[in-house]
């Protein structure tokens, strides 16, 4: 059973593809950007301005775990409330605090303990599973991220704006390769997947081979 580790740019298709490669290789899914979104999204309901200290107190009267890839606050699980455009500005915002890191980084750990786990994120082959048995660094021009986060949101009926879109995705990915604490970079050690001109199966695949042959392609 191996720890694989998942990190790049928001829109790069991380989620879907670690969840299809968890479900082939029968691997728990962990997404660690839910669990920030989480505590955004307290962060937001409390509704008053808090500091980063009392929001981690009020964080820490409730109860957050993951189970069968969703997180669960207080044993409900949160489905896509944690996903609308102002809980996303919110989480990049919060992501940057390390006290924020800090209390995220023993629960993670802990999630990925005995193996058996795709976790995806942004440092988790750099900072939370250093020793993780593959790394991949999953990435895509900011112009097919774009896109792809715009056919997205048309999807689930939302109407949009694409060039909105573009510009909050340059705003997280500066905020998110910038901040001072555990930023989006490539682990040295990991395998760069550029999913620009790749359909989903085809990243998958790819990223299967190298889970199954240890690295070598
Ligand atoms: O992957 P996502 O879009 O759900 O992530 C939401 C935010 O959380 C994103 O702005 C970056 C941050 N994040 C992080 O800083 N570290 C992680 N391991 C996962 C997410």
């Amino acid at each position: 059973m191996k720890t694989i580790a998942i990190d790049g740019p928001s829109g790069a298709g991380k989620s879907a593809i670690a969840g299809a490669l968890a479900k082939r290789l029968g691997y728990e899914y962990i997404d660690t950007g839910a669990l920030y979104r989480t505590i955004a999204y307290i962060a937001v309901n409390e509704g008053e301005d808090l500091t980063t200290e009392e929001l981690l107190s009020r964080v820490d009267d409730q109860f957050i775990d993951y189970k069968d890839g969703s997180v669960l606050l207080n044993g409900v699980a949160l489905g896509d409330v944690i996903r609308t455009e102002a809980i996303s500005q919110k989480t990049s915002q919060l992501s940057k605090e390390p006290a924020v890191r800090d209390y995220l980084l023993s629960l993670q750990r802990r999630l990925a303990e005995g193996g058996g786990v795709v976790m995806e994120g942004r440092d988790i082959g750099t900072v939370v599973l250093p020793a993780a048995d593959v790394k991949f660094f999953l990435t895509a021009s900011e112009e097919e991220r774009a896109r792809r986060r715009y056919e997205q949101r048309r999807a689930f009926g939302e109407s949009v704006d694409l060039e909105k879109i573009k510009a909050d995705i340059h705003a997280r990915d500066e905020r998110d390769k910038n901040r001072e604490v555990a930023p989006l970079k490539q682990a040295a050690d990991a395998i760069l997947v550029d999913s620009t001109d790749m359909s989903e199966d085809e990243v998958l695949d790819t990223m299967a081979s190298y889970v199954e042959n240890d690295h070598v392609l």
